[in-house]
């Protein structure tokens, strides 16, 4: 039996053998946990998603996904079709329309298969009212699609599927490639490994496996798949060959210029992507890995355990270091502060329904806080690296110009690279440029 979520009205009474009608209902459920509720897609996919089988997990996720990414674009067609806007609490019956119009919309599936499922899923639930309904808008969408789509094309917010706080701060602070960035997180991300060289090479991996990949000029560690799979049952997962990393984030720990036995502080560390890497190129590096979440740390632990890397695990606040750290100078700083993620949203295309406009000023207060009280914890002539997966000037290179004002011992270094785009201070990467998510990467030593 599939999990009905607390305090909602959805109670789907699936036959066992109608599979896809499942994936379906599971759809509806994280997409109301997502929108409803506030939970990330990371949490309510695998929460929600558990009795499927990897076949109807997989067309769930491209539903949910697609829904998600389409969601503003797909509501102001809904809108076109409907009188009157349902209840609140039909947020259900609303979000079957969605999937329905997804699928009529972007995918494969037949357009009468797409409307038979949705109504029949709508019949099995506790609001059977809406069934005559849900088939009335759905097939009047197949009649009526180029008109009502042209009727929207004008409208930037459905155009582009995002809400008007994100397309007027792109505007603002990209007036060149605010559309490119747009059309860019609507897409979908490719499936990035970064190989263990400590196990095996990228080219040795790539005769071991039996997809096709290729390799990636911008990260030298990086094969990317041509098509979505279980990384779970390719060679090597258990004996950690390979981890999940996209080549944006992969850039991190070239940059730092690791040499054996250093001691690093890896700041906001969780799930430890870019630990693991460090540590690849250094295996001998005394690694520190702090984040403020015990569980997200445990995440590090296995992915370290997988990798047979080790670390010193330390949980606790990067806004004050006093409660946590033994005093003892690093030679390197990781710094991968919480940001609003604007530069992954191909992958979290939740980020657009959970982020607020005011998130971003709270967000740009702590990474300050954090910039100012992690500094004093570099020695001299050591080297920390600022990193935000986000687009947003002010998470970026407006950090680095009020902090080396604040900071006279702080002096920004050139990033020798040939990714993304050199900025007054930093280098900026926009999602999609180079195959990589949107990164922003700042480089500073400490004078003497
Ligand atoms: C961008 S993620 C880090 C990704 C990670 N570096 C990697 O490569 O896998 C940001 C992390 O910051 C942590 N975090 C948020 N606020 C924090 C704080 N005040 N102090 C320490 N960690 C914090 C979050 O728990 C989250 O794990």
């Amino acid at each position: 039996m599939p999990m009905t979520l607390p305090g909602l009205c959805w109670e789907p009474p699936i036959k066992p053998h109608n599979k896809k009608a499942d994936a379906r209902n599971i759809s509806v459920q994280v997409l109301l946990a997502v929108l409803d509720e506030g939970e990330s897609l990371s949490s309510a996919i695998p929460r929600l998603t558990q009795s499927l089988s990897p076949q109807d997990k997989a067309f769930a996720q491209m539903l949910i996904y697609g829904v998600l990414r389409w969601h503003v674009r797909l509501q102001a067609l809904l809108a076109q079709l409907m009188k009157k806007s349902l209840k609140a609490k039909d947020h259900d019956v609303q979000l079957a329309l969605l999937l329905g119009l997804y699928q009529l919309m972007d995918t494969r599936v037949p357009d009468y298969a797409s409307v038979d499922a949705t109504v029949s899923m709508i019949r099995k639930s506790r609001k059977k009212w809406a069934a005559g309904m849900v088939n009335g808008v759905l097939r009047n969408f197949i009649r009526q699609k180029d008109a009502l789509l042209a009727a929207i094309e004008h409208d930037s917010e459905a155009r582009y599927s995002h809400p008007q706080w994100i397309i007027h701060q792109l505007q603002q602070d990209w007036p060149e490639q605010w559309q490119q960035i747009l059309d860019a997180n609507n897409s979908q991300a490719p499936l990035v490994l970064r190989i263990n060289r400590q196990k095996i090479s990228p080219d040795d991996y790539l005769q071991k496996l039996e997809l096709s990949a290729s390799k990636l000029d911008m990260a030298e560690d990086a094969l990317m798949l041509e098509q979505a799979c279980d990384v779970t049952n390719l060679p090597g997962y258990q004996d950690g060959w390979f981890s999940v990393q996209d080549a944006g984030a992969q850039q991190a720990a070239y940059l730092l210029d690791l040499q054996a036995g250093q001691k690093i502080l890896d700041c906001c560390a969780a799930p430890g992507g870019k630990t693991g890497h460090m540590l690849e190129l250094q295996p001998t590096l005394q690694v520190t890995a702090m984040d403020i979440s015990d569980q997200r740390l445990m995440r590090v632990q296995e992915n370290l355990e997988r990798l047979e890397f080790s670390a010193e695990l330390v949980a606790g606040d990067a806004q004050s270091p006093d409660d946590w750290w033994d005093g003892e100078l690093f030679d390197g700083i990781l710094l991968d502060v919480p940001c609003s993620a604007s530069g992954v949203i191909r992958r979290h295309p939740d980020i657009k329904s959970l982020r607020r406009a005011d998130d971003i000023a709270q967000l740009v207060e702590v990474q300050q806080q954090i910039l100012k009280n992690i500094w004093p914890l570099l020695k001299p002539g050591g080297k920390l690296l600022y990193v935000t997966c986000s687009v947003f000037k002010a998470e970026n290179e407006n950090q680095i110009s009020w902090f080396l004002q604040q900071a006279p011992d702080a002096v920004e270094l050139d990033i020798h690279a040939d990714f993304g785009q050199k900025r007054i201070h930093g280098r900026q990467i926009f999602p999609g440029q180079d195959l990589m998510d949107g990164f922003y990467y700042s480089l500073l030593t400490k004078t003497g």
